[in-house]
């Protein structure tokens, strides 16, 4: 009986200090608002209806429920439905913001860029990748992203002939007596094999590997290695003190790849210099490797080895996330098939090329709507530096300024903003490929960042035109290859959500050879 007065008096205690301290921080909150509101005309967002709003169990509960049942993006939308397209939350004693509003997310990722930073990312990524262009901020991001940028250009995209090679060993893994297979998992082995190639010169050729090659252990470590890392971005900063030797085991594997190509590379390249041959004057045309053409900017090998999987992570899973949403759409849309064919076929066999697939407008308009259902980086965060504002969301008509205090997390959710009714129209959660056209019976589309699958701003996604080429080229050729595919999968789409976004029953699908 003591004990028990004892606990409660103790619980008292810690709850008048919780409370005490909810209230001085509200009053700071309040007089910083205050301030702001007769500077900028801020006022205060809705707020997610919350019993308890200061370590915001009811939102963990509720996400870590939607988790398990594979509804984390719905229930995300269906608060903004009910709160508005910018609110707050209460979660680990500070207020969240959550926008799907274009001008608010136009205002974190271009015109107040510098108010924002990437926050805990280093923290979830560091093991795995180091300081790189999708890991950094400030100066460091700045170099990384000069040093990257130039080398994703036209002529270096379009290296036709390793992606045919990746192709044909995805098509020798399609079973053509009619059975199902999932084309996902195939298009994440094929992903990583041209990624692999593009970026180190060599393929891992995963969809080649024996069981216990070198390259199958890569291949399952820097699968492994990503599941981690989503773990590690939800503890944030305090995944550094938890000991994970498998996370780690996974890591050195994973680095072991990427330095031995660094190393040979270097080599090279100082062997040419001091060699009197030109390559170029013999006639020997020279392949296109991106890791040859960083490694004239910089010898610091550990740079080299962050940049290349800094853009490999990047560019992977998102790719192959897209493949396995367009055929898992295809297959349930036999007109749009259709009509994707009769495009295809204008090739009349003929294996695409660079310009023949910039003017494909189906496949891009089928492109453009699989991206816009399905974004590969469905949610996305930022943490503001200073003191700033949100140009809008506040009071009772949501289009007043939000004041964002500095420290805070703002969230945004381009699924979320791309099945906007008010955007996209009453069918704005159909796969309407149509809906892109100019001469589209709802008018043409001008989403402007209302549509955002690459981000925006000075930190656009530089593997945009990369991705959509290496996708295109992939439908196209599968298209020449299928001339019908079946549905084998009952069920409606349901979230593949990780690190990136992927059909999480896949693309089971029967494909019928032409
Ligand atoms: C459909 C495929 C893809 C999608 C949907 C996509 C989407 C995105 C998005 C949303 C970002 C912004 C992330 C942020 O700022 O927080 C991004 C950044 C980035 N993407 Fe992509 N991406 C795709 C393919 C690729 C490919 C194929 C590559 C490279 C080969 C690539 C390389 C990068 C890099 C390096 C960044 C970081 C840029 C920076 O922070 O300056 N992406 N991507
Ligand atoms: C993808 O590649 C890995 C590594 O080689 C292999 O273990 C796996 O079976 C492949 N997946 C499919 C669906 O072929």
């Amino acid at each position: 009986m003591g004990l028990q007065i004892l606990a409660l008096a103790g619980a008292g205690i810690i709850g008048a200090l919780f409370a005490r301290l909810l209230m001085s921080w509200a009053v700071i909150y309040y007089k910083k608002t205050f301030k702001y509101s007769r500077e900028h005309g801020c006022e205060l967002p809705p707020k997610y209806p919350q019993n308890e709003r200061f370590i915001g169990y009811q939102i963990i509960g509720e996400g870590t429920k939607a988790a398990a049942e594979k509804r984390v993006l719905e229930m995300s939308m269906g608060r903004y439905d009910t709160t508005g397209h910018t609110y707050t939350v209460a979660a680990m004693g500070s207020t969240i913001f959550l926008t799907r509003d274009p001008e608010n997310i136009k205002t974190v990722l271009a015109t107040n860029f510098k108010d924002f930073g990437l926050g805990q990312r280093i923290y979830a990524f560091g093991p795995l990748l180091g300081h790189g262009i999708f890991t950094s901020d400030g100066a460091h991001w700045e170099h990384s992203r000069a040093l990257i940028r130039p080398n994703f250009n036209k002529a270096h995209l379009a290296n036709f002939e390793s992606a045919e090679t990746h192709f044909q060993h995805l098509v020798a893994k399609v079973p053509t007596d009619g059975s199902t297979v999932d084309l996902q998992p195939l298009f994440f082995n094929m992903t990583l094999d041209s990624a692999t190639e593009f970026l180190f010169g060599q393929s891992i050729d995963s969809q080649l590997a024996a069981e216990g090659s070198e390259s199958e252990k890569f291949s399952h470590a820097f699968d492994y290695a990503q599941v981690r890392v989503q773990h590690r971005n939800r503890v944030g900063r305090l995944a550094s003190l938890i000991p994970d030797p498998e996370f780690k085991a996974a890591c050195e594997t994973v680095h072991a790849f990427a330095d031995r190509y660094v190393a040979k590379t270097l080599k090279n390249r100082d062997q040419e210099k001091s060699s009197l041959v030109d390559m170029e004057k013999v006639g020997e045309k020279k392949r296109y490797v991106f890791l040859d053409e960083v490694a004239k900017e910089t010898s610091d090998p550990k740079q080299l080895c962050d940049e290349m999987l800094n853009i490999l992570l990047a560019g992977r899973d998102t790719t192959a996330g897209l493949l396995g949403n367009v055929f898992h759409c295809l297959a349930r849309h036999p007109k749009v098939w259709k009509k994707l064919m009769a495009e295809v076929d204008e090739l009349e066999g003929k294996i695409p090329n660079y310009e023949t697939l910039r003017d494909m407008k189906y496949l891009k308009f089928v492109l453009n709507e699989a991206l816009r259902l399905y974004p590969g980086i469905p949610t996305n965060a930022r943490i503001a530096l200073k003191d700033t504002i949100l140009p809008r969301g506040g009071g009772p008509t949501g289009t007043a300024p939000v004041f964002v205090p500095k420290d805070s997390l703002v969230v945004y959710s381009t699924y979320s903003m791309h099945r906007r009714r008010d955007i996209y129209g009453d069918n704005a959660d159909e796969f309407i490929p149509e809906r892109w056209a100019a001469d589209a019976p709802t008018g043409p589309l001008r989403p402007g960042w209302g549509y955002l699958p690459f981000n925006g701003g000075p930190r656009i996604c530089v593997g945009q035109q990369y991705a959509l080429t290496e996708a295109s080229y992939t439908i196209v050729r599968l298209l020449q290859t299928y001339g019908s595919i079946e549905n084998r999968d009952g069920e409606p789409w349901v979230e593949g959500y990780g690190l990136t976004l992927c059909s999480g029953n896949g693309a089971k699908v029967a494909l019928k050879l032409r």
